[in-house]
């Protein structure tokens, strides 16, 4: 059995710390930071993390704690234009960058990202 791109880049320590760079990044963010909870900031970096150890393979505490994960539905409230989904890549590679996975890791990471970020839009600025 091959190994999971969760266990093979890490394992926990490796999403929580990119979570933890990544919300650093949202935090300053103008765009971004007013869209998030301002009070819960942990909870918000555990959900994140959760989903994204349970997505690449590991544990599937997410869905134990929070149930199916309908992220585009979860995502209606937050006005999500082009902008803010540039806004958001721009964290998460930052993240990315500081913990460096292997080239392929990196790449398949960037290239899923790329996609759910799409996937999130909800607002047409032309319309
Ligand atoms: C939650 C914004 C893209 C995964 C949230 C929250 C905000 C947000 C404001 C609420 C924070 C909380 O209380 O948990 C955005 C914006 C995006 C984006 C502006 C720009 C495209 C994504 C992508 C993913 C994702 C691409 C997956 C790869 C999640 C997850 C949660 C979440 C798992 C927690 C859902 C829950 O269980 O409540 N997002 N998001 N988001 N986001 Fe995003």
């Amino acid at each position: 059995m091959s190994q999971s791109l969760h266990d093979a880049v890490g394992g926990e320590p490796f999403f929580r710390a990119l979570v933890h760079e990544f919300y650093e990044r949202v935090w300053v963010d103008d765009v971004l930071r007013p869209m998030y909870p301002q009070d819960d900031r942990s909870g918000a970096e555990d959900r994140f993390r959760m989903f994204l150890e349970q997505f690449w393979g590991g544990a599937a505490t997410y869905s134990e704690q929070r149930g199916h994960p309908r992220l585009r539905m979860r995502h209606a409230p937050f006005p999500i234009d082009p902008t803010a989904r540039e806004r958001w890549l721009e964290c998460m590679r930052g993240a990315l960058d500081v913990l460096d996975p292997a080239p392929l890791h990196r790449a398949e990471l960037d290239d899923y990202f790329e996609r759910a970020a799409t996937a999130m839009l909800n607002r047409n600025p032309l319309i």
